[in-house]
């Protein structure tokens, strides 16, 4: 049961697509007060968990801190955090009562868990205009579903994006490309894809190549994929200033650019320097941004990657004159102790500013809105701006897409990935406990980047890491510019690497065929315990181990030096181990808390009592593996129903991509 209750005048986000009939009166749970700005409050009972919010700092379960709904450009995550890239303004209060709530709100929005208070849910935000959707449901499961019902399908990529990828941001020519193509080939390990940072544009200019580096792209495009391997570049928000630029000057000219109030075109800097952002909320902006994507497809390309799109800003015209302002006032005044940690601040304060969202505006058909009332909107619509523009394009071809910032409704177009993390091992068990909150509102194709974003990572770390990757969507080695290369040919014994990816490329038609079925059912691929056995106490409260689709569960290891972990099972399991040179070992332990064994090269999967899952032979790239000759793992006398498609079109109801395997 679905109730939607309007506030004020909510602005349309467009994140549901079912028609709801508006309710009146009062909410069946909690308190609404909007005398200011507009509050929801409810009174906890001691055991209600909390679940949602997607991507959000912390725990799987929300209880115990504040979150604050504000797309923004931060690369430290830290615990103290309270905004991450994206607002899913969903959560779900499962115990005694059952039900969701979504803040249909494309600004900033808190979501109080118990942090003021222990008991109290408070969600607030300046304006009492929104729409909020209200779900009854029996178990937390049962909600998440119902929502996922009314927000549409979830993004489907293809078959080839759940291959392994390599980037890294610094890769700049053919022959940086050639040598991580060259490295993983050498050493087999299998990948399919290599991600292009931002220095393979010209001068940062969206849809541009760097004619020096890529003389003939198209070509390379071709010797790359007769590898096996696929190009994914990286799109800005910004669009680099520039007389010259097509791009800019068509922007420009159409007014297509997110304005000042006195019209102008507002100037952000961002890594090309001064740039505007395409005001992808206006539809003719959104359509004009959207057919750009084709310059690189017409040249071999079919897959992005959307960055900056909170949107990030180093800095504004405006925050830099009030900077100068500050410094000549100490100049002229003659000051002789300047307060440096305060002019720090304010040189720091400089990049994302929700000062400079107030100070550029969208045309949404015709009405000028305010940036930092549909601040959250934008990487949303800067994705949905490309995945309108594929279905132009190629409409029955899928395209690889993810992006960095997001609101629920994008998942529609896109997949995400978490951001700039840390080789951090904390960061290991932040990824894990976001994927099914991920999941929860509508973002299945996910991931995080690989053996850590920021700081130096270490052989040990990216192995762990890489045996939690083999189960997200998502599988992508990602890091920083200046911090230690950790592609897996960089570090000594590479067989434990390829022993990793190879296992995830052996469990691609488990993890494809549960992803679909996920995605046509508008279920979930990574579930809590707690989704699947409500009534076992233990497991309702463990956020470190995961079920994969419905027959598996998964524990990774995610501490320094562990040789392997404790974990528990709510039910009896074959513990399946993955190890070195293709061995897979198998035992069968009962119900209850074990300490497993896990070494470096290992990857753990639990299968349940009564299941089976297909595995395939190790290959190259996704395309050659072989789906016609599986080994089934698990209980005897188990069945499995496979999906399997193309990976290419949108036959998705087509009855014969499924097949029951009986072991
Ligand atoms: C920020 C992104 O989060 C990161 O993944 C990327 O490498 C840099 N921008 C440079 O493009």
């Amino acid at each position: 049961m679905i109730r939607k209750y309007i506030f004020g005048k909510p602005f349309n986000t467009e994140a549901i697509v079912s028609e709801i009939r508006t309710e009146e009166g009062e909410l069946s749970y909690g308190k609404i007060c909007t005398e200011k700005g507009f509050s929801f409050t409810y009174e906890m009972e001691d055991d209600d968990m909390v679940y949602g919010l997607g991507e959000a700092n912390r725990g799987l379960n929300k209880r115990g801190y504040c979150y604050v709904s504000d797309c923004s450009d931060d690369p430290n995550h830290t615990e103290d955090k309270r905004s991450l890239y994206a607002a899913h303004n969903f959560i779900v209060v499962s115990g005694k009562e059952n039900f969701g709530l979504f803040f249909d709100y494309p600004s900033v929005i808190t979501f109080d868990i118990g942090y003021n208070r222990s008991s109290l849910l408070q969600v607030t935000c300046d304006a009492a205009d929104l729409a909020l959707y209200v779900i009854d449901g029996a178990n937390a499961y049962d909600v998440v579903k119902q929502f996922r019902s009314i927000i549409g399908r979830s993004y489907i990529p293809p078959k080839f994006a759940f291959g392994f990828g390599q980037s890294r941001w610094g890769y700049k020519t053919r022959e940086d490309f050639r040598k991580v193509a060259e490295g993983y080939r050498k050493n087999r390990i299998p990948m399919d894809m290599i991600y292009m940072d931002i220095d393979y544009m010209e001068g940062y200019k969206d849809f541009t190549l760097n004619e020096e580096h890529f003389p003939d792209f198209p070509e390379f495009v071709k010797e790359m994929k007769e590898q096996g391997i696929r190009l994914v570049p990286i799109i800005d928000a910004g669009v680099k200033v520039e007389e010259g630029y097509s791009v800019y000057e068509e922007g420009v000219k159409n007014r297509y650019f997110c304005q000042r109030e006195d019209g102008s075109d507002f100037v952000a800097a961002v890594w090309p320097g001064d740039t505007h952002f395409p005001d992808v909320l206006n539809a003719d902006a959104r359509k004009w941004f959207g057919d750009n994507y084709r310059v690189l497809i017409d040249q071999g390309i079919e897959g992005f990657w959307n960055d900056m799109n909170e949107p990030a800003i180093f800095y504004s015209r405006e925050g830099m004159e009030e900077l100068k302002a500050t410094l000549w006032k100490y100049v002229e005044e003659n000051t002789e102790t300047i307060p440096v940690w305060q002019l720090g601040d304010q040189i720091q304060g400089l990049a994302n500013n929700h000062e400079d969202y107030k100070r550029f505006y969208h045309n949404v058909n015709g009405e000028k809105i305010r940036h930092d009332k549909v601040h959250n909107l934008f990487g949303y619509n800067m994705t949905r701006a490309a995945g309108e523009a594929f279905e132009r394009i190629d409409p029955e071809k899928r395209f690889l897409m993810f992006s960095r910032s997001s609101y629920v409704g994008m998942h529609r177009y896109g997949g995400i990935w978490t951001g700039d993390n840390k080789s951090w091992w904390s960061h290991i068990l932040l990824n894990l406990k976001m994927m099914p909150s991920l999941n929860m509102c509508g973002f299945l194709y996910t991931g995080a980047d690989l053996g850590g974003f920021g700081a130096d990572t270490t052989r040990d770390l990216v192995l762990r890491w890489l045996a939690l990757g083999v189960f997200t969507p998502l599988m992508r080695n990602h890091s920083a510019i200046g911090t230690r290369e950790q592609e897996c040919y960089q570090f000594e014994n590479t067989e434990d690497f390829r022993g990793i990816i190879e296992t995830r490329y052996r469990l691609v038609p488990y993890l494809y065929s549960e992803y679909m079925k996920a995605a046509l059912n508008n279920d979930m691929y990574f579930k809590p315990l707690a989704f699947v056995y409500p009534e076992d106490d233990f497991a309702v409260r463990v956020e470190d181990q995961m079920m994969i689709g419905n027959e598996i569960m998964i524990a990774p290891v995610y501490t320094q030096n562990a040789k392997g972990r404790y974990v528990y099972l709510p039910e009896r399991m074959k513990f399946v181990k993955f190890s070195k040179n293709g061995q897979i070992t198998e035992e069968v332990l009962e119900k209850g808390h074990h300490y497993v064994e896990i070494a470096l090269n290992e990857v753990p999967v639990f299968i349940r009592e009564g299941r089976c899952i297909p595995v395939a032979k190790a290959a190259e790239t996704v395309e050659k593996l072989d789906t016609k000759h599986l080994e089934l793992l698990g209980f005897e006398g188990a069945e499995y129903m496979l999906y399997e498609d193309d990976g290419v079109h949108k036959d998705y109801g087509n009855p014969e991509n499924y097949t029951v395997l009986r072991k």
